[in-house]
C-alpha cells in the first residue's frame, strides 16, 4: 500500500538508491537533506529512473523550524533515517561537530515524531558498532563498542533508541548495522560521489582504473588472513537499499525494536576486490602495499540469517556484479554528480 515515507539524507549514496527502490515499490517520498554531502542532481535522476515526484526539503534537520514545516505539511507513516556525517577519520579531527550533526539532528528528529505521533523508524547505524569481533560471522548478539566519534555517534544512538523504546513501547524502531555498501544502481546514473581523495575501498580502485588516481594504497598485507590483506563484508548498495524496504514491512508489523545486520555474509579480501574489478573491467589496477591503516581490523562480515529468516532480507548481487556496476557508475560519471 502507498504510505508517505520520509527520508532524511535522501540525497546521498544510500538514502538515493533507497529513494529509488521505494518509489518503485509505489511510496510517496519526502526528503529532507541539506545536501552538505550530496547533490540535488541524485534526485533528479531519481525522479527520472523512476517517472516518480519526490518532495524535496533542501534543509538541515537540527533546523526544527524548518523540520516541523515537513512534518505539518505531509502525513508521514515513518521515517528512515540516513541524514548524518560519516568520515571515519574526519570523526577523529572535529568530534562535536560529529556528535552536534548525528546526535543533536537525531534529537530533534524523534522529538518531532513523537510531536506528531509518527513512530515507525529505520536507522542507519553500522557494523563499526561491533568493533574488533572476537570471532566470525558476526551475529546481532555480539558486544558492541567503538574506537572512533563516527563509531560512538551510531553507539549512543542505538542507545537513545532503546530508552525511548523502553519509555514508550508504542515505538517500532528497526537498527540496521551495514556492512560495505559498494557498487552503483544498474543504470549507472546514481552511485557513490565521495568528495575529493576516496577513503573507502571501491570508489578508490574505480578511480585508480580511470586513471583518475595513480595506484591503490592497500593498507596491510600481514592480517592473519588468508592472503594478508583486510577481509569485509561488500553489499551491493541496491540489495541494501532493498533492506530498507524489508524492514518498513516488518515494522508494520508491530515488532518493537529489532536489530539486523545487511551484509551478504560473505567476505572478501581487499586482493581479491581488486582481482575481481580488474577481471570484470578488463582495467588494470595498480597498487603498492603499505602499513596498515590505524584503527582497522582485519576481518568483518555478518551472518545473514536473522535477518533472512525475520526480513525475508537475501541479496542478489555478487562481488562482480558489484564491481561491475561500480565501473559503470564511474564510467558515465567520471567527475561524480556535476555540480
Ligand atoms: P552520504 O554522506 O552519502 O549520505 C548522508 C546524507 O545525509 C547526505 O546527503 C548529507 O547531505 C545528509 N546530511 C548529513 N547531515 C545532515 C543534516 N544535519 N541535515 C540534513 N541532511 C544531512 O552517506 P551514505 O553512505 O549514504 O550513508 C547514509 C547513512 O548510512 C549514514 O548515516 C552513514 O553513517 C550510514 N552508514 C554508511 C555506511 C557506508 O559505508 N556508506 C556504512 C554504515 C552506515
Ligand atoms: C575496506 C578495506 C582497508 C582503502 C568504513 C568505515 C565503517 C563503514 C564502512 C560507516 C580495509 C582497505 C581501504 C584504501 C585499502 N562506514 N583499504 N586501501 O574501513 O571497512 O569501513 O566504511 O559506517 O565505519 O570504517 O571500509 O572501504 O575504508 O576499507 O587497502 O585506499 O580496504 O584497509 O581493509 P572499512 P573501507
Amino acid at each position: 500500500m502507498k504510505k508517505t515515507i520520509l527520508i532524511t539524507g535522501g540525497a546521498g549514496y544510500i538514502g538515493s538508491h533507497t529513494c529509488l527502490e521505494l518509489l518503485n515499490c509505489s511510496h510517496h517520498i519526502v526528503v529532507a537533506d541539506n545536501l552538505c554531502n550530496s547533490s540535488a542532481e541524485s534526485l533528479k535522476r531519481v525522479k527520472e529512473i523512476t517517472g516518480k515526484k519526490i518532495d524535496f526539503y533542501e534543509i538541515n534537520i537540527l533546523e526544527r523550524e524548518k523540520l516541523t514545516k515537513v512534518f505539518e505539511n505531509h502525513t508521514i507513516h515513518a521515517v528512515i533515517h540516513f541524514a548524518g556525517l560519516k568520515a571515519v577519520g574526519e570523526s577523529t579531527k572535529i568530534p562535536l561537530q560529529y556528535y552536534n550533526n548525528n546526535i543533536t539532528g537525531t534529537l530533534v528528529l524523534l522529538e518531532l515524531m513523537e510531536q506528531y505521533n509518527v513512530k515507525n523508524f529505520v536507522f542507519s547505524s553500522s557494523a563499526t558498532v561491533y568493533g574488533d569481533p572476537e570471532t566470525l560471522p558476526i551475529t546481532e548478539d555480539f558486544p558492541t563498542s567503538t574506537t572512533n566519534p563516527y563509531g560512538s555517534t551510531k553507539l549512543f544512538i542505538e542507545e537513545i533508541l532503546r530508552d525511548l523504546y523502553k519509555s514508550d513501547n508504542s515505538w517500532n524502531i528497526a537498527l540496521l548495522r551495514y556492512f560495505n555498501p559498494v557498487g552503483a544502481h544498474i543504470s549507472g546514473r546514481i552511485g557513490e560521489d565521495p568528495k575529493g581523495i576516496p577513503n573507502n575501498l571501491m570508489p578508490y580502485i574505480s578511480q585508480v582504473a580511470a586513471g583518475t588516481l595513480k595506484e591503490l594504497p592497500v593498507f596491510g598485507n600481514d592480517y592473519p588472513t588468508p592472503d594478508g590483506t583486510g577481509i569485509r563484508d561488500f553489499i551491493h548498495v541496491t540489495d541494501l537499499a532493498k533492506g530498507h524496504i524489508a524492514a518498513l514491512l516488518k515494522l508494520d508489523t508491530a515488532p518493537g525494536l529489532v536489530i539486523y545486520n545487511l551484509g551478504t555474509g560473505k567476505g572478501c579480501s581487499v586482493l581479491e576486490l581488486i582481482n575481481a574489478f580488474q577481471k570484470v573491467t578488463g582495467k588494470k589496477v595498480s597498487y603498492k602495499i603499505f602499513p596498515r591503516r590505524a584503527g582497522d581490523i582485519a576481518a568483518c562480515y555478518t551472518d545473514p540469517e536473522k535477518a533472512q529468516k525475520e526480513l525475508n532480507f537475501k541479496t542478489q548481487f555478487n562481488i562482480s556484479d558489484m564491481a561491475r556496476d561500480a565501473w559503470n557508475w564511474q564510467t558515465k560519471n567520471p567527475d561524480g554528480y556535476p555540480s
